[in-house]
Parts: C-alpha cells; sequence; structure tokens
C-alpha cells in the first residue's frame, strides 16, 4: 500500500488487521439483492473485489484505488466508471485503466457472470493495453522539461498511448519524480517511509523507452530552432515540448533567512533537509499558515517537536476556504498543541532566535518557511512565450510558441467552469493537464476542460475541494465543520463556484460531475 490508511473503511481495515478478504467469497456467487447502492464488496480468493452495478451491466473490479488505497466501495459510479472517493481518481470499470489522475496504475478486473438470478466473479481478465494509439503523423521528438507531477503524467500519458518516437525527459532535480505531496504529510511526519515516494520505479523509466536525465538544468529554449539548451553544454532538438517547470518556494528576504537551519518545502531533498533537522529539534517556527506550512506544523507535531506558526494573516487559510472552514483549521491545529501566532511576522532570524514583528522573539531549532510560490516562468519569458502571472495557454494546452505546451502550476488557461483564465498549484490538475498535453503533442484536439480539484490533510482530517473560487459573495454550510462532516459551497450571484468538504467524499464527487455537466451544484 503506498500511504497512510487511515482512511481505510472501517469493515476492510479490520479485515486487513485479522489479515483476510472483506465480504462475501463472489467466486461462490452472490445475490443482485446483496448490493448496496451501486456496490457489493467481497473477496476472490485472498483479494478484496468490488463488485460495480452500471446501468444493466455488474463489473468485478479492485476493490482499492491504485493511488493510496481509497475504498472505491464509497465512490461514485459514473457510466461506465468508478470514481474514488478521496482525491477522485476515476477507472474504467471494462478495462480497469485508470482514466483519470491522480490514479495513473490500472485495477484488476474480473470477468462476471449472471446465472440463475446469482453473480459470479469469475477469472480475472489479462490487463490489456488501451485501444488508443499514437497517429501515423505523431511527432518523433518530445521533450520534457521537468519531472514533477505534470511532466511525469505526460510521459506516462505517452507510452500509453503508445508513442513510439524519442521521448526525454529533463529534471533538475536530482530526484527521480516523486510524490510531492507527501513531501509535506506522512513522509515527513515519519509514518511513510522513503520508498513510497517514486511514482515509479527506477527501471520503469529505461523500460518505457522514457530517457530521464536528472539535475539536468534547462536554461534557454530557442522556439526558432526548435531546440532546449541544458546547463552542460548539450542541446536537444524536438519536434513537441512540454514545459512543465512547476513552481519555486517564495524566500524570505530577511535577514538570517539563508541558515542552514531555515528551509523551505518543494522537493525531496527539502524534506529531506527538515527531517534530518526536526532529528535534533525541540522547537519548530513555521512561517506561514497556508497548506504546506500547516501541514508541515502537523507533521512536526507528530515527531513530538514544539510547533510555532507564524503568519500575517488573522485567520489561516481564510483567504481560499473562507472564515469558518479557517477558524475550525485553527481550532484543529490547537487541539494538537501547535501555538499561533497570528497577524504578525518574523522580521530576522539570528542563529535560533527568530524574532517577531510585535516585538518578541522565538526559539527555534528549525524554521519551516511556506509563504507561497512563484511559477518558474524563466524559460517562458526567455522563449519570447507569451505569458500573464503564467504561461498563457489555450484550451489545448498550446503556449504561443509552435510546437510548445505547457501544463501545471506554470499554466495560466482558460477554465470553462469560472469562464476564467486561471492557475492553480494542484497535484491532481498538474497531472491531468500533463496527461491532456499528451494527448494533444500527438495531435488529439483534447480541450483541457477538467473541473480544479485539491486536497488537504490535517492530521487524520481530509479537506476536499472542487472548482475554482478567487471571490465569493456567499458561503452556504451544510452539516457541522466541527463535527467534521460538512460540505461548503462557494457562491457568486446564487451560483456555486466551489465547494470545500470534509467526509462528505461522496456529495465532493457529485458536486464534481455536476460542475462538469454545467448543472445546479
Ligand atoms: C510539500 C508539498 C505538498 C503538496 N501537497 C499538495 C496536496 O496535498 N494537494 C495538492 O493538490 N497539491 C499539493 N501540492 C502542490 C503540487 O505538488 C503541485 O501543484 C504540483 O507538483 C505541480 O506540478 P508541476 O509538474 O507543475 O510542478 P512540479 O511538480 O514542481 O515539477 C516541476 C519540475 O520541473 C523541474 N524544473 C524546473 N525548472 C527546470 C529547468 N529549468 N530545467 C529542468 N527542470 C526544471 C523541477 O525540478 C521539477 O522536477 C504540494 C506541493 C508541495 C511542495
Ligand atoms: S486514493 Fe484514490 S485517488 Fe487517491
Amino acid at each position: 500500500m503506498a500511504q497512510s490508511d487511515f482512511r481505510l473503511r472501517e469493515d476492510i481495515k479490520m479485515a486487513e488487521e485479522q489479515n483476510r478478504p472483506a465480504g462475501p467469497d463472489l467466486a461462490a456467487g452472490v445475490a443482485a439483492s446483496d448490493f448496496k447502492d451501486d456496490f457489493l464488496l467481497g473477496h476472490v480468493g485472498d483479494q478484496d473485489v468490488l463488485l460495480v452495478r452500471s446501468g444493466s451491466g455488474i463489473f468485478a473490479i479492485d476493490a482499492h484505488c491504485s493511488h493510496y488505497h481509497g475504498p472505491l466501495a464509497d465512490g461514485l459510479v459514473v457510466g461506465e466508471t468508478v470514481r474514488c472517493p478521496w482525491h477522485h481518481a476515476c477507472f474504467d470499470l471494462r478495462t480497469g485503466e485508470a482514466v483519470r489522475a491522480p490514479a495513473l496504475s490500472p485495477l484488476s478486473v474480473w470477468r462476471v457472470e449472471q446465472k440463475d438470478g446469482r453473480i459470479f466473479v469469475r477469472d480475472k481478465i489479462e490487463q490489456q493495453k488501451p485501444s488508443r494509439k499514437a497517429p501515423a503523423n505523431a511527432p518523433n521528438r518530445i521533450v520534457i522539461v521537468g519531472g514533477g507531477a505534470a511532466g511525469f503524467a505526460a510521459a506516462e500519458m505517452l507510452r500509453r498511448d503508445q508513442f513510439g518516437g524519442e521521448l526525454t525527459m529533463l529534471s533538475n532535480d536530482a530526484a527521480p519524480p516523486v510524490d510531492r505531496p507527501n513531501l509535506s504529510k506522512d513522509y515527513l511526519a515519519g509514518s511513510a517511509p522513503e520508498d513510497w515516494l517514486p511514482l515509479r520505479p527506477d527501471n520503469f523509466y529505461a523500460d518505457a523507452g522514457i530517457d530521464l536525465r536528472l539535475a539536468a538544468n534547462v536554461v534557454s529554449i530557442d522556439a526558432k530552432a526548435r531546440q532546449v539548451a541544458v546547463s552542460d553544454g548539450k542541446t536537444l532538438p524536438y519536434d513537441r515540448l512540454l514545459l512543465a517547470t512547476g513552481a519555486e518556494p517564495v524566500r524570505l528576504p530577511i535577514p538570517g533567512a539563508d541558515q542552514p537551519h531555515v528551509r523551505v518545502l518543494r522537493s525531496l531533498a527539502d524534506s529531506r533537509a527538515i527531517i534530518e533537522a526536526a532529528k535534533k529539534a525541540k522547537r519548530a517556527v513555521v512561517i506561514g499558515a497556508s497548506f504546506i506550512g500547516l501541514e508541515a506544523a502537523a507533521s512536526l507535531r507528530a515527531r513530538d517537536i514544539e510547533v510555532h506558526v507564524v503568519a500575517p494573516e488573522l485567520r489561516p487559510m481564510e483567504r481560499i476556504l473562507g472564515p469558518d472552514m479557517g477558524d475550525f483549521v485553527r481550532h484543529l491545529h490547537e487541539e494538537h498543541g501547535v501555538i499561533f501566532h497570528l497577524g504578525d511576522t518574523v522580521t530576522a532570524i539570528d542563529g535560533k532566535r527568530a524574532t517577531l514583528k510585535s516585538g518578541g522573539a522565538l526559539e527555534a531549532d528549525v524554521v519551516v518557511v511556506g509563504v507561497g510560490v512563484r511559477p518558474r516562468l524563466t524559460l517562458a519569458e526567455q522563449a519570447g512565450l507569451a505569458t500573464d502571472r503564467g504561461v498563457t495557454v489555450n484550451a489545448y494546452l498550446e503556449t504561443s510558441g509552435p510546437g510548445i505546451f505547457a501544463a501545471g502550476d506554470i499554466a495560466r488557461w482558460p477554465d470553462p467552469h469560472s469562464g476564467e483564465n486561471i492557475r492553480v498549484e494542484h497535484w491532481v490538475v498538474a497531472e491531468r493537464q500533463g496527461q491532456t498535453a499528451a494527448r494533444n503533442m500527438l495531435g488529439q484536439r483534447e480541450a483541457f476542460d477538467a473541473v480544479p480539484f485539491f486536497w488537504s490533510q490535517h492530521y487524520d482530517v481530509p479537506i476536499n475541494y472542487v472548482g475554482h473560487a478567487e471571490t465569493w459573495d456567499e458561503i452556504a454550510i451544510d452539516g457541522d465543520i466541527a463535527g467534521r462532516d460538512c460540505m461548503l459551497r462557494y457562491k457568486k450571484k446564487g451560483r456555486v463556484l466551489a465547494v470545500a468538504s470534509i467526509y462528505r467524499d461522496v456529495a465532493s464527487l457529485q458536486a464534481e460531475v455536476a460542475m462538469e455537466r454545467n448543472a445546479a451544484v
């Protein structure tokens, strides 16, 4: 399993603890009346298998998502697909293919037989390659700049769609693509080992014919000559280029911010450095009370370190989640011992002493700076691509440069749901854009129209967010935020732009589907 399983359904969890599969033996047959809504959870041999009803069809598929093991029985059936309740991955019920990130690996599927009113799960169906094929006029050479969410998802999708040409991925990181969201969560907290982090094992790249070059810093793009220059002096020609350079943490322009115990958090190396410092630390100061800062605070608390969070805003995350959710997040962290210094900033760090604007000072063995990120636009700007607080792309994720696409944290795209050109910093959006860009680099014309989604985890509380609302005139709260069972609807002129939820997974998925269909949420 590739992550913490604290959100496993109790029945699966109990079965796993007792080392036995959940539910009835599906090979021995079950009755249609055994279904609960669209699902019936059981097992075949020692494997958990989920029967899923879609229209008149019944399908058998792995019970757990290939991303973080989410329980698909708590998900949503949409046509002949099932969506995962945790981070909204989507699987084809016939083939098991992960058709939408964040899951990338397929699930097993089994043959189902109906006989005398009973349903039997038979043999496992051999995994089929997706039937999509790269067109005959596909480009010969594709270069991807960036080994993060968008870059990796694009490379993986190009090979999945049987692109047979040269594929090079250049990353200025020394580590192969990793599960970046985990760097501030379980890995930082010490509850996930490092071997859970790589998105794929090292041999994947050679096996898939992906020329992954690490520590390869791209210094310029010659859009006319269609080639990129790498810092080692080499140049690489391309027919199609994907720019997926992500974002970099904002550094604080204060005295002492360059000391070794003052860290930002973006890469595996950053997370490792914080863990190293945390091993000897008794007190930490986290500067910034948004997602990265607070997730880091939670993880440091899990290591039993005293944590102070300093931030200029009066409520954490208010700008994104509103005042009520902001208060809840603050209380949640306080319950776990975090000490907030809100409406304040750190003006200097002298050794272990972090001076506050309000006059006091805090002792810190380690300081984590999480004050936001900036999209890495230098390459795009130098290449003369159109930019507007991000790289400007059209619905097909094409930039203004011929054959050059952009995806992920750097891309500002026309979002059909909000009607605005938006840029977000979400893992799932970056991956889905990488996948769409891959198909479009192969000559398809697939508009990127996914509804933005992100999640954030604080202790045992996951917050899921669907849509995009930079401003709103009303937040309608359904349920009980403190009771950790709620859905908040962010509305403008009566229209729901986004929803945030805690433990309302199906409602969150339903909201996503409604937004996709332009229906009322
Ligand atoms: C600690 C942490 C936790 C997060 N948690 C969540 C979460 O829970 N949920 C969520 O939705 N989002 C989360 N995010 C945000 C999410 O990780 C990003 O939105 C996502 O990684 C963006 O993908 P990307 O491909 O655009 O950029 P990145 O993943 O940052 O990848 C950019 C890549 O480009 C490379 N690169 C940059 N410049 C060059 C160059 N000149 N030459 C060569 N290579 C270059 C970098 O080395 C890197 O490999 C988190 C981010 C961090 C840092
Ligand atoms: S566990 Fe299924 S999408 Fe993450």
